[in-house]
């Protein structure tokens, strides 16, 4: 009895030094920082008691520096499972308060039997973030573990979805990680991203810039688009991956629950009717019409900073996760350019993995024209967004509300490179190009004054820049009422739920990087 009662009393103490980690000075000045500490997180992003951990009396094993008079249980990364609305997800939680939460061989191995473990069970694997990076001291043993790492993040891609919140430092090579993920949250003031520092941009270019400038969460999220949300802080960002979650299923195999509604299917909305203006060039803001047609109203953006000419995100029809992409007439008048076709290609290439359905509102002038663009690549990275909606296989439905000009009307979801259900409204105008420099071309010589040539202009409009043409060719399945949008998705949802289309044989396509 005595014997077995001090095996407790011994298992007790190491799982309490475990816990305790660096001590509490350590703790202190992670909260200093504004940072709540790797094991708060993990209670707080899961449902309360969910959290089973692995690996808790882990330590490293190197004995250079003085390092083998150093082991702290879990050495610096706590890893483990447990649930967000009772589905289940893998955890890791880099702890800096341990070693500056860097990557030992140890920590490694910790995260790849986790990797290897989410993607044996097909269940999401989330990161959070906050490290020094590779441990100096374990050299090419770090660097192999996070190549590792890496390796697991692309045999993942597609599989299950990899979710990573950067609470912290996050520098070097060790970026890597978080950019093979599918979504990244960053936090502001707290955390940052880049791949050499200020001081070493410095020594290199001679260019003076802060970390903030360099990679703090406003410019992942508006500049270079590497962030997909940002939060105000920590709890934000937790509560933020949870939100995600429940829009998305736990593996490329799984039909995404359905969230039960009250929200009437057949409900029509009379503001739709006046929201799209009937001057074509008055912009409106296409989030307005996104939140009426949802469930609820509920619509998660994604990367809602960057190349703001085009809104995607997570919302719900009758219940079922759908992926909206949307151009926005709000901003550039909606037209395509570099970013916005890189967002939207990343975004439905992960939707068409998950199985979520494609829903896309069309209003586009065409693809911007500039020096800027076409010496950057327009055409490549155009190219991606026409090869991300031609490879999905999920159901594809789309909604002319406005202006579909050129090779946009093409990419945008047309029936042509692969949608099922195409709808226009009344206010659709699908051409070539639009009525002014259509009138430009083709009547070049036969106006003389600004009267004869805006009559020419209507003349245009009303013979080809309308949905009827499209829809006399079966190009468009059905002109509507925009206060029917909801209840024609949700419909047009029920006919799509049991598409079978596959892609042809082959290794994997080659789109246009
Ligand atoms: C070993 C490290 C470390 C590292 C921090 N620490 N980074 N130990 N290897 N890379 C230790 C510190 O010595 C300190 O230990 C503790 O962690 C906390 O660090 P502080 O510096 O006191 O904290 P803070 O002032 O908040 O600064 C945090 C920091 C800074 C900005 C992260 O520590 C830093 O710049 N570290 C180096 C970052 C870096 O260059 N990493 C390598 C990136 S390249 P004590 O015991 O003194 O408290 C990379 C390659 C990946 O990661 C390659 C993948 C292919």
């Amino acid at each position: 009895m005595d014997s077995l009662e001090k095996k407790y009393e011994y298992f007790e103490s190491r799982i309490k030094l475990a816990e305790e980690g660096s001590g509490p000075n350590r703790i202190r000045k992670q909260h200093d920082a504004g940072k709540k500490t790797a094991r708060e997180r993990v209670a707080e992003l899961l449902d309360p008691g969910s959290f089973n951990e692995f690996d808790k009396l882990v330590v490293h094993r190197s004995t250079e520096f003085g390092m083998d008079k150093h082991h702290i249980p879990g050495d610096g990364v706590i890893t483990g499972y447990g649930k967000i609305d009772g589905i289940t997800v893998y955890v890791y939680a880099y702890d800096f308060t341990v070693f500056g939460g860097t990557l030992s061989r140890a920590n490694a191995d910790k995260i790849i039997k986790l990797q290897n473990m989410a993607l044996k069970m097909g269940a999401p694997i989330i990161g959070l973030n906050d490290s020094g990076g590779a441990r100096i001291q374990e050299g090419v043993q770090s660097l192999a573990g996070y190549a590792e790492i890496f390796y697991n993040n692309v045999r993942s891609s597609g599989v299950i979805p990899q979710i990573t919140c950067i609470m912290g430092p996050c520098a070097g090579g060790a970026v890597y990680s978080p950019a093979l993920n599918d979504f990244i949250i960053m936090v502001k003031d707290t955390s940052y991203m880049f791949v050499t520092g200020p001081d070493v941009v410095k020594a290199v270019t001679h260019e003076e810039v802060t970390k903030e400038q360099l990679g703090g969460a406003s410019t992942h999220s508006s500049k270079s688009g590497v962030a997909h949300f940002v939060a105000d802080n920590d709890e934000q960002a937790l509560m933020l991956i949870r939100e995600l979650v429940s829009f998305l299923p736990s593996n490329n195999m799984e039909q995404i629950p359905v969230v039960p509604t009250t929200d009437d299917p057949l409900r029509e909305d009379e503001e739709l009717q006046t929201l799209i203006p009937a001057d074509p060039n008055k912009p409106y803001d296409i989030k307005d019409l996104i939140h009426v047609v949802l469930d609820d109203r509920n619509f998660l953006e994604v990367q809602p900073h960057f190349a703001k000419n085009i809104v995607v995100g997570y919302g719900r029809l009758a219940g079922q996760t759908v992926g909206i992409v949307a151009n926005q007439p709000a901003h550039l008048a909606g037209v395509l350019d570099i970013d916005s076709s890189v967002k939207a290609a990343r975004f439905i290439r992960f939707c068409d993995a998950f199985n979520i359905p494609l829903i896309t509102f069309v209003d586009v002038p065409g693809f911007l024209p500039g020096l800027t663009q076409e010496t950057n690549g327009i055409i490549k990275h155009g190219a991606k967004l026409l090869y991300a909606y031609s490879e999905a296989t999920v159901p594809k439905i789309a909604v002319i509300t406005r202006k579909a000009y050129g090779g946009a009307y093409c990419v945008m979801s047309s029936k042509q490179v692969g949608a099922d259900v195409n709808y226009a409204y009344p206010t659709a105008e699908i051409a070539v190009m639009g009525p002014e420099g259509a009138v430009n071309i083709i009547h070049r010589n036969k106006f003389s004054n600004d009267k004869e040539r805006q009559k020419l202009i209507d003349e245009y409009r009303e013979t080809l820049a309308n949905p009827y043409k499209a829809a006399e060719l079966g190009y468009i399945d059905e002109i509507i009422y925009p206060r029917q949008t909801r209840t024609k998705l949700i419909q047009a949802l029920e006919l799509t739920s049991n598409k079978s289309q596959q892609q042809p044989p082959r290794k994997h396509g080659n789109i246009v990087l």
